[in-house]
């Protein structure tokens, strides 16, 4: 195992959490034009976000939780499946409302519908002013000022340089306690449902000393909690090249001291502070390594809870998936799983039913699938065609919706099951959370999230988020713990 190289990591005396209301850290700017973000898709959007956020604050923008008080409407799209983007279309159709009302208003389509479907967006939908893809939010003031003097905007270019090492977060949305870095961008892995290595571009990974920068300011500014955030964040690798070839030669000699993995990075920001947890998404079952197991289980302040999305249960759907493993494989990556971490680490999947010529047998092993594995948590998808990908080209989209439905319908029974059960389990434990807030219920309560990332809901006594609590379980719903602290 090797630790990042020439990092100190300082440990200030443990703060208390600030209590900011749930806004973004610069909302209260007065004077200045005002931005609106909507995020749509996965975590890693919701980081880009706040990466925007910061670039337009240099640029004279602060952020506004109102859409109808903004100058400036960005939404930050996604393209995973066809409803991702209706979603996002249905939403243009209220802006046209909007923009009426304030013809001076300018809308840009953020993210990756914006990246797969470029100038063509700009054609389909009046109302839009800007097209910016993911990499391309440096040179967003600048399409602004563009689309301010009655030009519509663009930039759709892929990088494959570009992390936005450099650029410190404004967080959007805040509890002011848990938080997300992203340490890598885009997916090299051209699985062949995915629309992702299309809309994101080549895999890059971000400067390890960037990522403990910005975890460690969040401590230091209360945060209690990171999620390090990549497509496969098991293939995140960093080459140290401002050692001089002799030294990288030298190093390579010793312990390879110039390449940082991921188990590496995991192990620097864990030492951090043991107050600050740490979570991660997306392991990818091909490349998740029992060195990432280990570096879990030797730190208490790495959360046990892995998201393994298996997708499918059956092998030959698994290969024309491309997603390079096959359900042995699979299974004895759960195996090692609960060898090393235990039988309370959770673990989460995401599934898909009636992959192009999945049949009924095969779909039945995905069920049997879930079984072995007992998931606490599944995200649970019907297969949805997109323009473009490998699948799209190669194999016709040939189960009909009703089956997909019906499929996608047992998928979602057996894993309420499995959620209910595995939550079950805890009753009677002690398990430690992390408080991020009021319950959304009740504000006689307060919630957070325990080790496993099960939602625990308790009284709220004197207690205040950004402490850690221990937590008696008294009752469960297949959704949320319930407790007494103690
Ligand atoms: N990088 C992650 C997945 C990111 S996309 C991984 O490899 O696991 C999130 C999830 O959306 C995928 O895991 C998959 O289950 C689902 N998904 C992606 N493309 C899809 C499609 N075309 N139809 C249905 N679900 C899809
Ligand atoms: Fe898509 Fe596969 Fe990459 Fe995940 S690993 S983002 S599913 S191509
Ligand atoms: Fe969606 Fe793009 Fe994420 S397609 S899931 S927002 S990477």
């Amino acid at each position: 195992m090797t630790l990042i190289p020439e990092l100190t990591i300082l440990q200030p005396a443990d703060k208390e959490a600030i209590d900011l209301p749930r806004t973004s850290e610069d909302e209260l700017a007065v004077g200045k034009k005002k931005l609106y973000i909507e995020s749509y898709g996965c975590q890693m959007n919701f980081a880009d976000s706040e990466i925007v956020a910061a670039v337009m604050r240099n640029a004279g923008f602060a952020t506004t939780s109102t859409a109808e008080e903004a100058d400036l409407i960005f939404l930050n799209t996604c393209a995973i499946r066809e409803n991702a983007e209706q979603k996002v279309r249905h939403r243009l159709k209220h802006l046209v409302g909007l923009k009426r009302l304030k013809p001076e208003l300018l809308v840009g389509m953020l993210g990756c519908m914006a990246e797969r479907l470029k100038t063509k967006l700009l054609e389909e939908e009046k109302v839009i002013d800007i097209v910016a893809g993911p990499d391309a939010y440096r040179d967003i003031p600048k399409l602004v000022e563009e689309a301010g003097s009655g030009q519509k905007a663009v930039n759709v270019f892929l990088s494959r340089e570009e992390t936005y090492a450099d650029i410190s977060p404004i967080r959007l949305n805040s509890n002011g306690v848990t938080a997300f870095v992203s340490i890598m961008r885009g997916c090299d892995n051209m699985c062949s449902f995915c629309v992702v290595p299309f809309t994101r571009g080549r895999e890059r990974s971000r400067d390890p000393h960037s990522i403990v920068r910005e975890a460690q300011d969040l401590f230091d500014r209360g945060y209690r909690e990171v999620t390090l955030l990549g497509q496969n964040v098991d293939s995140y690798k960093w080459r140290d090249e401002s050692l001089t070839t002799s030294q990288t030669e030298a190093a390579t000699a010793g312990s390879a001291l110039s390449t940082t993995t991921f188990a590496d990075l995991l192990e620097t920001v864990a030492r951090i502070h043991p107050d600050l947890r740490i979570r991660f998404s997306t392991s990818h079952p091909k490349d998740i390594t029992d060195d990432v197991l280990h570096t879990m289980a030797k730190y208490d302040n790495i959360c046990k809870y892995i998201h393994l999305p298996a997708q499918s249960g059956n092998s030959r759907v698994l290969k024309i998936m491309n997603r390079t493993y096959d359900r042995p494989w699979y299974i004895d990556r759960i195996d090692r799983i609960r060898a090393i971490l235990g039988d309370d680490c959770g673990i989460s999947t995401d599934m898909i039913s009636g992959f192009c010529s999945e049949t009924e047998e095969e779909h039945q092993e995905s069920l049997s699938l879930m079984d072995y594995v007992q998931y606490d948590y599944a995200y649970m998808f019907a297969y949805s065609e997109r323009p473009g990908t490998l699948a799209a080209k190669k194999y016709p989209d040939d189960i009909p919706e009703e089956v997909k439905k019906r499929r996608l319908s047992e998928i979602i029974a057996k894993q309420q099951y499995y959620s209910a059960a595995r939550n079950q389990r805890h009753i009677g434990q002690v398990l430690r959370v992390l408080i991020e807030g009021n319950s959304k219920r009740s504000d006689e309560f307060l919630s957070g999230r325990s080790d496993q990332n099960k939602l625990v809901v308790f009284p709220k006594g004197n207690l205040q988020k950004g402490q850690y609590v221990n937590v008696l379980i008294t009752e469960c719903s297949s959704a949320t713990l319930r407790g007494e602290v103690v």
